[in-house]
């Protein structure tokens, strides 16, 4: 298949059915005057922010960051767009996270409360956590691993994910977390592409109630090829079940971190040192390894996790229920929270286990005070009534957070009333794995927030709506959403790929960064998010690509061709919905198993998560004259709507003969 290196917008452009009702919305909710009057930052931080923007961010690293070297320079931007931030400082991402808080004294603040999906916990302080942190920078460097190369991490939420990364972190090398969701196919992908020598997993994790193995997947992804760069697998016993195991390769995570030393100087570091590669879903079948480095990701991730959240490290409890396997768990569970020395919780399981009061006797259980999440979870709650949050006392919450899709305004003023007992400011907060931070939020001391709108650039970014010229659409006008400045935490490429990353972002519009969303600005010149305008699916708040899921549904023998939409989801915001041409023999089996083979066969080889929601067996797929799928009209069939405008097909009669194939009984 023939794929345009840049991504232009395509027949997705316009915005999601489902979404045309934010812009509806004119309730408005400022702080009130208590809150305004406590936070840690008011009205002025923009414009001082705006008026010297680099002054800002220099401050900011200088204020949140212990530097083991100074930096001079702020931001060199010559090698655009590849930015250089800070770059003649140095300093350790785990040493700000860990140790200088213990040094300050605050050894025995709680850094992480643990809660197991089956109700075992574990409480680990700043001291602790720089013990076990220690100890692991010793294995790994014992198992051969120096500053720069790279680690892989298969783990389950438990306490050891952290301390993997922040071990990494400290002696230099970049880490690539890898979700426990994903298949061995995607993590033989994410391996070879990173070239990682150690595999950290765990023997498994729990998963609505049962022991879940991790092992055997990592097992079979080294099968695949990549066992020739893999020299050692490190396994945590999380659940005690029975791993294959091979001998000199495979190490036990107790044998080797346990017993070792718990005195380890962390590695300084140019502040460029690249701190984590994570992949994300692009639109071509192949994951983009996006990386991060250590300086400007840090401040940003710190300034934004004390600022959108209104953080007081010393009385907050905090907890982001995002799994590590995604960027809102790199920079709102790890960095973040630790470099501010915030207390928090971590959970490993699923909110309906065992009963669907979890998460809100979480909150109970610890005084949870602010609470990030997704849009997906707060409609499922929404589905489950408002009695089961009712049973149990979120007095101690004041500042909820949304992240990961647009929220729509019934949702966010349901979680306001329910959760946050109409009193607690929400924060819809918009970014992507590439911005590496937040960039669009309101702040919950200052902003009169409107549910359903992300609102305003935070200070020190600059974003816009743009049309087809890049020119900035007036107040009303919708458009292309850009960042039109560099900013600290913004990705310093795709690994291994310079020329993607150049073509993915910045060759849209001359110079600017293009984020993939279709975003409107309002009569006060607010900003909403639309969703993608790229081939790119946002499903529970994760990004899938429709081309990957594509490839992986015609790499099954059955399947002649294949084409995937995004359809408006009522919990997950977009489900995953793939039309398919059977080949000849496979046609003759039944639609319900061919889609039930298929599904599964997603799931092996992406992972569960991408599994279609429903598979629409086709005989033919619309395209144009130029053989582009119209996914659009694929859409309206998805979302059950009349057919748009189709006279841009080759063959006009294709949408006829596709609906009548679905309405014919089975
Ligand atoms: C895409 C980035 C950022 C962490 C989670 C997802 C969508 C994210 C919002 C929001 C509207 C949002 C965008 C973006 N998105 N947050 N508050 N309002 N849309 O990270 O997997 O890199 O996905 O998620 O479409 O481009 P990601």
């Amino acid at each position: 298949m023939a794929l345009d290196p840049a991504p232009r917008p395509t027949d997705q452009d316009a915005p999601r059915p489902g979404l045309e009702n934010l812009l509806q919305e004119d309730r408005r909710f400022p702080p009130d005057a208590a809150f305004a009057d406590q936070a840690n930052v008011h009205a002025e931080v923009y414009s001082w922010a705006n008026s010297d923007r680099l002054g800002f961010w220099a401050d900011q690293a200088r204020a949140l960051l212990d530097w083991a070297a100074p930096f001079h320079e702020v931001l060199d931007w010559t090698g655009a767009p590849v930015a250089r931030w800070f770059a003649d400082g140095r300093l350790n991402a785990a040493y700000n996270a860990v140790d200088r808080h213990v040094e300050a004294g605050n050894g025995d603040r709680v850094a992480l409360h643990f809660e197991g999906e089956p109700g075992d916990t574990r409480t680990l302080t700043y001291a602790d956590l720089q013990r076990e942190v220690a100890k692991a920078a010793n294995a790994l460097t014992a198992l051969g691993v120096g500053t720069g190369d790279r680690v892989a991490i298969y783990l389950p939420l438990i306490p050891e994910t952290v301390i993997a990364m922040l071990a990494c972190a400290r002696i230099g090398a970049p880490h690539s977390v890898v979700f426990g969701g994903f298949s061995a196919e995607a993590l033989h992908t994410r391996i070879l592409d990173a070239d990682a020598h150690v595999v950290i997993t765990a023997d498994g994790g729990y998963r609505r109630g049962t022991a879940s193995a991790l092992k055997p997947t990592v097992d079979e992804a080294l099968s695949k090829g990549s066992a020739d760069v893999v020299r050692h697998v490190l396994v945590v016993r999380r659940t005690g079940q029975d791993v294959p195991w091979t001998e000199g390769r495979d190490v036990w995570w107790h044998d080797v971190v346990d017993t070792a030393s718990e005195q380890h100087d962390p590695v300084p570091l140019e502040a460029e040192h690249p701190l984590f590669i994570l992949y994300t879903s692009g639109t071509t079948g192949k994951p983009k390894g996006i990386f991060h480095t250590t300086g400007g990701y840090l401040t940003q991730a710190a300034w934004t996790h004390r600022n959108v959240f209104d953080l007081k490290p010393e009385t907050d409890v905090y907890w982001c229920t995002a799994d590590v396997g995604w960027v809102t768990g790199h920079t709102y569970v790890v960095y973040g929270p630790l470099v501010n020395g915030a207390t928090q919780v971590i959970y490993e399981g699923t909110p309906d286990t065992p009963h669907r009061g979890r998460w809100w006797e979480i909150v109970q259980k610890y005084g949870v005070s602010i609470l990030y999440t997704a849009p997906t979870a707060i409609r499922t709650c929404m589905k489950w009534g408002e009695d089961v949050p009712a049973e149990f006392d979120l007095s101690s919450l004041r500042v909820l957070g949304s992240v990961g899709e647009p929220i729509n305004p019934e949702a966010w003023t349901w979680y306001r009333r329910v959760i946050g007992g109409d009193r607690t400011p929400v924060v819809d907060t918009w970014w992507q794995t590439e911005t590496g931070a937040i960039m669009i939020s309101p702040l919950p001391g200052v902003t009169a927030a409107k549910p359903g709108s992300a609102q305003t650039p935070l200070p020190g970014i600059a974003a816009d709506v743009v049309d087809d010229d890049a020119k900035p659409v007036p107040d009303g006008g919708g458009g292309y959403l850009v960042l039109t400045e560099p900013w600290p935490s913004m990705l310093r490429g795709i690994w291994g790929d310079e020329q993607r990353f150049r073509d993915t972002y910045w060759s849209r519009f001359a110079g600017i960064y293009f984020a993939g969303d279709g975003a409107k600005k309002d009569d006060d010149g607010d900003i909403w998010l639309l969703g993608r305008v790229d081939d790119v699916m946002n499903v529970s708040g994760h990004r899938l690509s429709t081309t990957e899921i594509e490839s992986a549904l015609v790499s099954h023998p059955s399947v002649a061709e294949a084409a995937v939409v995004g359809a408006t989801d009522d919990t997950t915001g977009q489900a995953v919905v793939a039309f398919v041409i059977l080949r000849g023999d496979a046609a003759a089996s039944s639609p319900e198993e061919t889609a039930t083979e298929l599904r599964a066969h997603v799931a092996r080889q992406i992972g569960p998560i991408a599994k279609p929601r429903t598979i629409l067996v086709v005989p033919e797929l619309p395209k144009t004259r130029s053989g582009k799928i119209m996914r659009r009209l694929l859409r309206d069939v998805a979302e059950h709507r009349e057919v748009g405008d189709a006279t841009t097909l080759a063959d006009s009669s294709v949408m006829d003969l596709i609906q009548q194939g679905l309405a014919a009984p089975k």
